[in-house]
């Protein structure tokens, strides 16, 4: 017995913001964004626009796509550190939008691990036979908490939000492991302070200096690389895989560079590792479901593959799950 994914959808928002765009709102480049992270555009939150209803179209998507009905769920578990409100939380906008009662809603805060420690959480209540089906939701909209003057962020981000069907069933396929880790000591690497002033990249008003997303680059980049080299291989390693049995590794899309070095030191060639970090930046908790629906579009992982979904992010926080497909 064990829990599967057995289906993911995706969405984002409407407003397409390209590095070009970005040329004419600060003194950056597409040069620079693009050799320096592998970006080339990113969708973003427009003023009106509800990340909970984005939320709802790739839940919807998933639910369509394992066949089954919203009253079929029995636990919403979402990755998010955008929440409109303080409270409720955005699993329970997210239930309201879906038209489900009664089962229990809840989000994780983990910055951009969000949907790893989400789909933890779910393995785990699951296997304790809390749950049979749990719709396990990656959402952020990290573009409203930039400081829009500041380039050495405000290029980094994009928004959306991926979903996955979490089913617990007999069988070898599914979740075979999970590991967690966080470094509150290194909270300030990567923050923001409230979302008291909530700014879309077309609002006039600009969030405020100091509580905008503050993040301590080169240093996080090196954290990133060091702690997803090494939650990858422990993962494969209390599974009792071998690396090179590794078929497909999915990781976050924060920044192509620290995605090569990661698969560089894992020795993993270019084929066993997924990226669309060029066409979305770096959206959070999204990052992973997107780019895991889109490698299952683009027909990069078969049936009994096995899987690696990582991610590092704010708190720090960094995880790893390890699947046959
Ligand atoms: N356009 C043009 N120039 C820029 C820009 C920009 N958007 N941003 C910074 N620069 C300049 C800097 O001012 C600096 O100029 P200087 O040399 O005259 O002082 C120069 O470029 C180099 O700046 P660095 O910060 O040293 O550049 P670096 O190569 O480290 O790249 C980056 C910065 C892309 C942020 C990198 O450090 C990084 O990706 N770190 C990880 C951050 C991250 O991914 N965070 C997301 C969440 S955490 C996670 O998901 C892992």
């Amino acid at each position: 017995m064990g829990s599967r994914i057995v289906s993911t959808g995706r969405a984002t928002p409407r407003t397409l913001l390209t590095n070009h765009d970005l040329e004419h709102r600060m003194d950056t480049s597409d040069e620079w964004i693009r050799t320096r992270t592998g970006i080339g555009q990113r969708f973003v939150m427009s003023t009106g626009e509800s990340l909970v209803e984005i939320a709802a179209q790739a839940s919807a998507i998933a639910l369509e796509r394992a066949g089954l009905k919203v009253d079929q769920i029995d636990a919403i578990i979402v990755g998010t550190v955008s929440s409109d409100y303080g409270f409720p939380s955005f699993a329970c906008q997210l239930q309201h939008r879906l038209g489900i009662d009664s089962i229990p809603a809840f989000d994780v805060a983990a910055a951009c691990s969000g949907f790893i420690y989400a789909l933890t959480v779910a393995d785990s209540a699951m296997r304790a036979g809390d749950y049979a089906c749990v719709l396990v939701v990656g959402a952020d909209a990290l573009s409203t908490m930039v400081d829009w003057q500041d380039r050495s962020t405000a290029v980094l981000f994009g928004d959306g939000a991926g979903a996955a069907v979490l089913v617990y069933e007999h069988g070898q396929r599914g979740l075979l492991g999970s590991l967690l880790r966080s470094s509150g000591a290194c909270w300030d690497m990567l923050s923001v302070r409230n979302r008291g002033v909530q700014n879309t990249a077309d609002a006039e008003g600009r969030r405020l200096n100091e509580d905008a997303i503050r993040m301590k680059g080169p240093e996080l980049f090196k954290v990133a690389v060091k702690s997803l080299e090494e939650i990858t291989r422990k993962v494969a390693e209390r599974a009792g895989i071998n690396l090179n049995d590794i078929s497909l590794v999915v990781p976050h899309q924060a920044n192509l560079r620290i995605i090569n070095a990661v698969a560089q030191r894992l020795g993993l060639g270019p084929d066993k590792v997924f990226t669309n970090v060029d066409r979305y930046g770096n959206t959070s908790a999204a990052s992973v479901p997107i780019a895991l629906d889109e490698a299952i579009e683009a027909g990069r992982i078969r049936s009994n593959d096995l899987v690696v979904l990582n991610a590092c992010g704010g708190g720090l926080t960094w995880g790893a799950n390890l699947l046959r497909w």
